[in-house]
């Protein structure tokens, strides 16, 4: 899978759906990585994700299947696949056959998200997705909104590929010009560790002016500081810390096939009394999302330049970083490992657990 010559076969947790999405007994038809797969919500809560299509004579699951305790039945003829994909019923024998099973995939539900991990090269999640209310310590405390129903927003059929949003971690410039912030943001303090790349952003002129204390070490306070997290480069935060309180935003990028993602942004506004009654929660939520739609328009119809035509001086050195670091993130295709993948990249998937 190709996206303007960068590849979509990639590793890492990607959305593809809100929790909000899949009720308990619902079944849904997703369609990512390439892959037809159906989703359902069993009746122990949990959201599983298969290859959609019945190994016993190719029949949609999530067209007309239905949950049968923690299981999907075909509505083919009744045969029942189970969480780890192997087949747990044939209703007109007496044993179900053992060597039949459904591709499953692995999924995580947190922050109100459904990931699924994908991988190129077949391997086991190897990181984890972070709590995205807790993980920095201005946040840590608040209370928020659910970000369902209100706080969120799909964007479909893109050309935007993971990597351009990823970028944006060290890309401080586009603001004065996507975003028109009188002046660019400065970035205070950066840790890139494994499959996690975490930075401080300061906005405004106090920052910008003066990053540091009168002792001259960086000042610790928040106020008009973004805290930024990639947790590989299908899912990301923002906790944005202003004078009205604190809100967080998730972007994260999914492969879909061959030149095309979808795009999940996620927004949580902390909860101040009454907000809900007198108007401040919609119109903080409303003033959270409009810069998105902005660096789309940008990223919908960029190429990539690799390596980059020209730089800055000052900006050399955060894009090499970055390039670098989502190399881990390409872990070429392992056809031994892809032996029924469809188009011959995907990996045989491991049940989950
Ligand atoms: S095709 Fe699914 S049970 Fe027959
Ligand atoms: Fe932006």
């Amino acid at each position: 899978m190709q996206l303007h010559g960068l590849d979509l076969a990639l590793t890492g947790w990607f959305q593809v759906a809100w929790s909000g999405d899949i009720d308990r007994n619902q079944v849904v038809a997703l369609r990512y990585f390439g892959r037809d797969l159906v989703a359902y919500r069993s009746k122990d809560g949990v959201v599983r994700v298969h290859d959609r299509y019945c190994k016993h004579l190719g029949a949609s699951l999530a067209h007309g299947g239905c949950v049968v305790g923690e299981g999907i039945q075909c509505p083919f003829h009744g045969w029942v696949w189970g969480p780890d994909g192997h087949n747990v019923s044939i209703p007109y024998q007496d044993r179900p056959n053992k060597a039949a099973k459904l591709g499953t995939w692995h999924v995580l539900e947190r922050n109100e998200a459904i990931y699924v991990w994908f991988d190129a090269a077949g391997r086991d999640p190897f990181w984890d997705v972070p709590e995205m209310l807790t993980w920095a310590p201005q946040a840590a405390d608040r209370d928020f909104h659910t970000a369902w129903p209100n706080g969120r927003e799909h964007f479909g059929d893109l050309r935007v590929h993971p990597q351009m949003v990823t970028e944006n971690a060290v890309d401080r410039h586009h603001f004065r010009f996507v975003h028109k912030t009188p002046i660019s943001p400065v970035i205070l303090d950066e840790l890139v560790e494994g499959p996690e790349w975490r930075a401080r952003v300061g906005f405004g002129r106090g920052w910008h002016k003066n990053p540091n204390d009168e002792n001259g070490t960086l000042r610790t306070d928040t106020m008009n500081t973004l805290e930024l997290l990639w947790s590989g480069i299908g899912v990301s935060v923002n906790v944005e810390h202003t004078i009205e309180g604190i809100r967080i935003i998730s972007i994260n990028t999914t492969p879909v096939e061959d030149g095309k993602t979808e795009l999940f942004a996620t927004y949580w506004i902390d909860r101040i009394e009454n907000d809900l009654e007198d108007g401040t929660y919609q119109r903080r939520l409303n003033e959270a999302k409009l810069a998105l739609p902005d660096d789309i328009e940008i990223w919908n119809h960029q190429v990539f330049v690799d390596p980059p035509g020209a730089l800055a001086v000052e900006e050399g050195r955060g894009f090499r970083r970055i390039r670098k670091w989502v190399q881990q993130f390409y872990p070429g295709i392992d056809t031994a490992a892809a032996p029924g993948g469809e188009n011959g990249y995907m990996p045989k998937l491991k049940a989950p657990g």
